[in-house]
Formats: C-alpha cells, structure tokens, sequence
C-alpha cells in the first residue's frame, strides 16, 4: 500500500473554467467575482492578456475580482503553453480588438487553422499562422453557420464568442458533445445563446449580446483530482476529493474506473458547474477499451489512466483519441514511450494505443515529460508504485503547482 488509506483533500480550480471566468467577466459590464480561481501558469497567461486588453483584476479576501471595460489593442500577448487562452482568445478578439499572440515551443507548433477557419469565415482578419505567431486585427464580423470537424470545446467557444460581437446568428453545430463550460457561463452571464440537442447532435446558436458581470464559482479541477483517483485505484485504497467538478462533459474518467473494477461514489453538492464528494475505492483493476464518444469527456484523462492501466489485469485498447497527438506534447507517442521504459508492453496506433497490462524489471524507469505537464505527472503517480525518474517537473506549474507537495504528502 504505497499510499495513505482515507485520504481526504481537494484539488485546485478547474483550468478550463478558471480561463473562462477571467476572460468572460472581462468581457462583461461590471464586475465579476471568482471563488475558487486556478493560481496556475496557464491562467496567469490569461489573466495578463485580460488586463493587456483593458481589464482590471483584483484579490479581496479569497475572491478574484474582474473589471471588465471595452476592449482595446493589447500589442503583443505572451500565451506561453496555453492552448485554451490562445485558441479562445482568438474568437473574442476578431470582433473586438487587435493583438499579436505569440505562445511557447510547444503552443507554437499546435493546430491553429481548426479556429482561423471558421473565423475567417465571419470576415476575421488574422494574419500569420496556420500556428502561432498570429496578428489579430479587430474587423466587424458576420455570422457563420458551422458543424464541428473535429471535437473541440476550444474551437466551438472560439466560435461562440467570436458570434457574440457578430451581425446575424451564428450557429455551432457539434455530433460529439465536448466540454460546456461556455455555454453554461455564458448563460449564467445574459448572453443570447440557445442550444438545441437532437440526433445530429447538439446546435447552438448566438447572437450578437453584450455579457453581465456574474458570481462565477470554481469547482476542484476533476483533471488533476483524476491523478489521485487513479493512485488510490492501483493501490486499492479509499481516497475522497472533495468540491470537484461533475460536469458530465468532464467525468468520462470516473466511468473508466468503474468500468477497471474501482468502486466511485459520487456526493452531490450542485451548482451551475456541479460539484461534489467523489470517493474512490480501489480494488483489482482489469483492461477497458476506450473509444468513440467517451474519448472528449476525458481527452486529458488519457495519460494517468494509461498508468491505471499499467497497474491492471489484461489489455487495454485507447481508439477515436488521434487529439492526443496535438495536445502540449504528442501524447500517445510520450504516453507509449513512458510506458515501455516501465516495461510495460505497449503500441502507439494512428488515434491512440494498445498495452497489456503488467510493468517489468525492477531498474528505474526514465521517463521523458516532453515538457508536458500531464505526462509529467502521470509518470510520477506510476513512481508511487515502481522506480521512475521523470525528466522534468517544471512544467506541471502550468496546471497544478501544489503536486509534488502533495505527492510527498499522500506517501505512506
Ligand atoms: C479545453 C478543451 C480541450 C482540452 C484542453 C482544455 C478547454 O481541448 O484538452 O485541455 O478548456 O476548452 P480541445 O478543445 O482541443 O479538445
């Protein structure tokens, strides 16, 4: 039992809302209040853009503060690794004011034409690209009627705020459903948006509509919560975080557990974004397959349950995930290579792998992280459990800075 039984803790805000709370309330009339915000290097990049843009941002008592005020150029914004603040900023900006984004090694080779398409579309004007860098001229927009081509909240809340300061009605169609954080907070914030659901999918559409500033609550990030669960799963002890998103766009990797033998309790606390108690309870795990529509709802979830899957009886087989090449680092190339150092018998395939369960050889592993914060920590949960040295841990600032003291914490 290489971890302490009973452990009960939370886990910091949810990076995908914490973007989205700066970046709408600086978008919205008045103030807007944050509990719970990520203090993380991803948001940080957002949170300097915001107020590049004309946005004041403040710190009273636990609470983070937005301002929001018309939209001026903001010269050259930094996005360091985030793809989320890149990839929505884009769409906020088109119709709004001009800026020159520019991002890291890794955010600079990342595809950037799956959102300048559409935009372009509404009568963007970005120059530069396919990647990063990317000038964005403020131009006024017309509405676009889109389906999706790849599944991508990104690319979809790209759209969706781009839409808002468009003329006409722009629509969003997606076969798959991903992440709706967007939509629920733009929702919460005023904005005309309608969604419709049925055997295509789901559509959205938005019209032009300016935001109110709101009382936005952060739920503990299930993607970092997801490297606990996973420990307790192999170490077959019981393990609660408490206040962590169960947006059911986000919880794919609580029904793999399941699915791999682990018992999952889930305490329902509500909310817009619902949060709740999750316990998991380890016990002999065993291979899954994991493909089609399950693969968005867990997309960052794939490296530590590649490491679950290490740990487990049998195969398992990860399809429909051809996304996880082009996240901060090739994913299934880093996740593959990981795990054969660790012994463990692994393939890459085109859109994901193959692995037989069972790590080999008593050496220590090493682990390259490609710099990338989820491989990073992914290895170092298997490091709980066998030798492994990871090549880096710098990078996990990105998301979740407090993990090596809690890795040292959660240690028997
Ligand atoms: C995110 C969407 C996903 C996810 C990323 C965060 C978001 O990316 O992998 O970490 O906040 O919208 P894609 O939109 O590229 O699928």
């Amino acid at each position: 039992m290489p971890i302490r039984a009973d452990l009960r803790f939370s886990v910091p805000g949810d990076k995908s809302v914490s973007h989205r709370a700066l970046m709408f309330g600086a978008m919205a009339e008045g103030t807007t209040r944050i509990r719970g915000l990520l203090d993380a290097e991803d948001v940080g990049r957002t949170e300097r853009a915001v107020v590049q843009l004309g946005a004041r941002v403040a710190r009273v008592g636990g609470e983070v503060l937005v301002t929001g005020d018309p939209w001026h150029h903001a010269g050259r914004i930094d996005c360091g690794n985030s793809g989320t603040t890149a990839r929505l900023l884009l769409g906020a900006l088109a119709g709004r004011a001009g800026a020159v984004l520019v991002g890291d090694a890794s955010l600079s080779r990342r595809p950037m034409r799956r959102v300048l398409t559409p935009l372009a579309a509404m009568g963007a004007r970005c120059e530069g690209g396919p990647t990063l860098p990317i000038t964005v001229v403020a131009a006024p927009l017309r509405a676009g009627d889109f389906r999706a081509e790849v599944a991508s909240a990104q690319v979809k809340s790209a759209v969706l705020l781009a839409g808002l300061a468009a003329d006409g009605e722009t629509s969003w169609t997606e076969p798959t459903p991903t992440r709706d954080h967007t939509e629920r907070m733009l929702l919460g914030m005023g904005a005309p948006l309608l969604s419709v659901s049925g055997e295509g999918g789901t559509r959205l559409t938005v019209r032009r509509g300016g935001l109110s500033a709101g009382n936005l609550v952060v739920p503990g990030d299930i993607s970092s919560a997801a490297f606990w669960f996973v420990a307790a799963a192999i170490a077959g002890v019981s393990l609660t975080i408490e206040g962590v998103g169960v947006n059911p766009t986000r919880t794919g990797v609580l029904d793999v557990l399941r699915r791999m033998g682990a018992d999952v309790e889930i305490e329902p606390l509500g909310g817009v974004e619902p949060i709740a108690n999750v316990t998991v309870r380890g016990r002999g795990l065993r291979g899954v397959e994991i493909a089609g529509a399950e693969v968005p709802t867990l997309i960052d979830e794939l490296p530590i349950l590649a490491i679950a899957a290490a740990f487990a009886e049998g195969e398992t087989v990860v399809r429909d995930a051809a996304e996880l090449r082009v996240k901060e680092s090739d994913r299934v190339a880093a996740v593959v290579a990981g795990l054969r150092a660790m012994g463990v018998d692994a393939d890459a395939r085109p859109d994901g792998f193959v692995m037989r369960g069972g790590c080999e050889g008593g050496g220590a592993a090493i682990v390259e992280s490609h710099g990338d914060h989820r491989i990073a920590m992914a290895f170092s949960i298997a490091g709980l459990f066998r030798r492994v040295a990871v090549s880096e841990t710098a990078s996990i600032a990105t998301s979740y800075p407090d993990f090596l003291a809690r890795l040292a914490g959660v240690g028997a």
